[in-house]
Formats: C-alpha cells, structure tokens, sequence
C-alpha cells in the first residue's frame, strides 16, 4: 500500500509514519528526515537545502524531485511506501501524481491539528531542531502550510482518497484512528 501523510508541523507525521510503516511492513520516508540528514552531513544537497530548512521555507520543487525521484521508484518496487512531507504543493503532487503508474498514492491521510497545539508541540520537542529554535520560525511553518499544502489536502479530496484524521489525542489513539481510515 503507498500512504502519504500530510498535516502541520507538529501534528504527528514523522511519529506516525513509523508506527504505520511498521504495520504496513513498508518502507518509511521522511523528506525532512532526508533534508536535515544531507544537510548534517555537509552533502552539495545539504549545503544548498540548509537555508530554507532553518528559514521554515519549502525547498524548491526541483531539488525535492532531485531527491525523491530514483527513490520513490525504488520504494514502489518493494511494494509500497508511507511518505512523510512530500508532496507539500499542488505542482508537488501533480508532477508526483504523473510520473508514477497509477498516482503516488493509494491513500492520504491528513493528521488535522489546532495551530496552537502545534506550536505547544514544536516548543517542546526534545530533538533540538534549528527551525523549532524561534517564534518567529515556528509561525512561518505554520503560514507556508497553510498556504502551500492544505491545498494539497483540497487536491487529494477532490480525487477521493483523502482520509482525514484528528491528530489532537494521545498518539497512539491516533495510530488507531489511521489505521481504521486507511482500511
Ligand atoms: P518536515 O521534517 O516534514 O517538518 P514539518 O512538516 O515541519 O513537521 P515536523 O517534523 O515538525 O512535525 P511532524 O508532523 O512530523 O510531527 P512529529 O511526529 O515530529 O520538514 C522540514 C523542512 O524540510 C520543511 O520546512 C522544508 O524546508 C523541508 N521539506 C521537507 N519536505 C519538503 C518538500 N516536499 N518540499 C519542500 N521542502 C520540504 O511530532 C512533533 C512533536 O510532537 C514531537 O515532539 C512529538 O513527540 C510530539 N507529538 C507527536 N504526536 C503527538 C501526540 N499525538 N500528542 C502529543 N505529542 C505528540
């Protein structure tokens, strides 16, 4: 099964995504995860993605395909995918949806949250990530979701196969309520 995960920061993609992989005995792909990794490791990629990570802006749409292209092919071969964090624009998920047999995904689940819980959560994450360290990061994440990628959530309802699920319980209520919509 190919499930892609959408929501805000903080609203529970990454935790998740693991979780669900894990039933799914599929892989699990973050392109945040993928980013911050190039980006740690001084990579060409990581030194040209590093700015808009810190910045909370998306990462050009061409990088992102430079990344995820050989890889999503590859991940499809092995019977499927969750994705967390791709695609986050509408020419994001068009390009997506045709360059794969039969579109990228077979559902997508939105992980609905309050922004205000979503700030709490990004406050207090433990991980130390550079684009959680000021207000200021934290609200522009927030604004280019709302901007870029809920109408991603609107492109997927409109192709019926939106699952919307609310990410405001203990995670693993959450994990029960996904896999209930996915199935
Ligand atoms: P990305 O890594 O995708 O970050 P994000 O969308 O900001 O999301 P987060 O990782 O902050 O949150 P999450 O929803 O995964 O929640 P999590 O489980 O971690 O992207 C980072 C950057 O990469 C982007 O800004 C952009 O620059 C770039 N990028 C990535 N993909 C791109 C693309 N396709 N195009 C362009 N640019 C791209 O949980 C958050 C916290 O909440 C944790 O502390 C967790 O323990 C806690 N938590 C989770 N669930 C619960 C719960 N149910 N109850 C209480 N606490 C919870």
């Amino acid at each position: 099964m190919r499930v892609v995960l959408i929501g805000a920061p903080g609203s529970g993609k990454g935790t998740q995504g693991v979780v669900l992989a894990e039933w799914l005995s599929v892989p699990y792909l973050s392109t945040g995860d993928l980013l911050r990794d190039q980006a740690a490791d001084g990579t060409p990629l990581g030194r040209r993605v590093a700015p808009y990570l810190d910045q909370g802006e998306l990462v050009p749409d061409d990088l992102i395909f430079d990344v995820v292209r050989d890889r999503l092919k590859a991940l499809e071969a092995r019977g499927g995918y969750v994705l967390d964090g791709f695609p986050r624009t509408v020419s994001q998920a068009e390009e997506a949806d045709e360059s794969m047999p039969g579109g990228l995904a077979d559902v997508v689940v939105y992980l609905s949250l309050p922004d205000d819980v979503a700030r709490e959560r990004l406050r207090h994450r433990e991980e130390g990530r550079t684009d959680d360290a000021d207000e200021e990061t934290i609200e522009h994440r927030l604004r280019v979701f709302h901007s870029e990628t809920e109408p991603v959530v609107d492109y997927y309802r409109s192709r019926g196969i939106l699952r919307s699920v609310d990410g405001d319980r203990p995670p693993e209520e959450v994990t029960a309520a996904v896999l209930a919509a996915i199935n």
